[in-house]
């Protein structure tokens, strides 16, 4: 099957392509898609090289799976057109997540939709991929309500600086060079990606302000992951805070289930849920940089809430650019193309 990386260039399009390489479906090489900022750079895919070519419309010719990362607008600009010409879109954006003619595909939770769309609507059309946080608390989440019932999940995200691109890496970089050499590494001196300084700091703000008060990741967590569980009535609400770690989201979550349950039940729910791996006791748990570079999701630091058997507080941390990016859509492209991702 052709593929295609829309957004090749960035780091969730890097990550796709290393994922690409070793799935034995892909018989040919993706062709790499970007703006005209990074037309003509190479990358190498199985031994060979490859060049970037800038986004067209005549790009998606014959191709099958198109996976987007190169953010809303290039999204709502070329989803359309790739679908128009028969291929699926898998999209890392948030420019269809809401969508509700858009299934929105963690395929150990809902990814029995994927092979209806397919039967649905033959060639074309569009899956969304959620937003990091959301697919990483959203399978411990579908894990307790399956085994518990859930009735709210109260979360709060430390979220990695390549959450926010290549760029985010490169502010925390630069500002964690000002500090060493003793200068104020305030954002308007590295590039104003964050509101905030992000070196030796934390901050609780990702993305515009609403009107109900919060932030847009606060209000992506909230939406999405009711959508997912396909649970309009799910009580949800998020902090969300970006931090100065590397690559790796953590979040604390506080789950409210329908009835008291046993931790040994809970962890072997967890534990036993696929993607999902349970640390152990209420003192075992995995960092965001142990994380890295795996494509499973961990739980740690599974507790209840001193007198409350019926709610649980867990850690989980994921590499937002595998499991919260490019592993998922992956995952979503072999089951399009009726095999399953390695
Ligand atoms: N980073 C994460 O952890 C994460 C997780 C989930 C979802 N996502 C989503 O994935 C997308 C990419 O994120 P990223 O972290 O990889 O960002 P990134 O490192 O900044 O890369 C952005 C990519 O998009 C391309 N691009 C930007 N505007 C374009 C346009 N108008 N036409 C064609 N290509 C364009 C860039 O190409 P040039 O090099 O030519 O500029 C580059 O390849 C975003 O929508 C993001 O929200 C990211």
């Amino acid at each position: 099957m052709q593929t295609a990386i829309l957004g090749a260039s960035g780091l969730v399009g890097r990550t796709m392509l290393g994922l690409l390489e070793r799935q034995d479906w892909i018989d040919q090489p993706p062709l790499l898609l970007t703006s005209s900022r990074s037309a003509g750079t190479r990358r190498s895919f199985r031994g060979e090289e490859l060049v970037c070519r800038e986004v067209t419309e005549s790009a998606f010719e014959g191709v099958g799976v198109a996976l987007f990362s190169a953010g809303g607008g290039a999204s709502r600009t070329w989803a359309p057109v790739a679908t128009e010409r028969g291929a699926w879109v898998v999209d890392n954006s948030s420019a269809w997540r809401r969508d509700p003619q858009v299934a929105l595909v963690v395929p150990e939770v809902n990814g029995d939709r994927v092979p209806a769309l397919v039967a649905g609507k033959g060639e074309g059309g569009i899956i969304a991929n959620p937003n990091c946080s959301t697919i990483q608390i959203a399978l411990p989440c579908a894990a307790l309500d399956g085994e518990f019932g859930l009735r709210a999940a109260h979360v709060t995200t430390l979220q990695a600086v390549s959450g926010a691109g290549q760029q985010g890496r490169d502010e925390l970089s630069e500002q964690a060079v000002l500090l060493a050499e003793g200068e104020q590494p305030d954002t308007a001196r590295t590039g104003g990606l964050f509101p905030r300084r992000v070196a030796a700091n934390a901050v609780p703000e990702i993305g515009p302000l609403g009107d109900d008060g919060y932030f847009e990741e606060e209000r992506k967590v909230h939406i999405e992951l009711r959508k997912i569980l396909d649970r309009d009535d799910l009580a949800v609400s998020c902090t969300a805070t970006r931090v100065p770690v590397w690559n790796g989201h953590a979040a604390a979550v506080r789950a409210v289930l329908e009835r008291p349950a046993p931790l040994d039940e809970v962890r072997a729910a967890l534990d036993g849920f696929p993607g999902l791996i349970c640390d152990g006791d209420a003192g075992a748990y995995t960092t965001p940089a142990e994380v890295s570079g795996r494509t499973t999701i961990h739980v740690g630091r599974v507790r209840h809430e001193p007198d409350r058997a019926d709610v649980v507080l867990f850690w989980v941390v994921a590499d937002n650019l595998l499991k919260g990016a490019a592993w998922n859509a992956v995952q979503i492209a072999a089951r399009l193309a009726g095999a399953e991702a390695r």
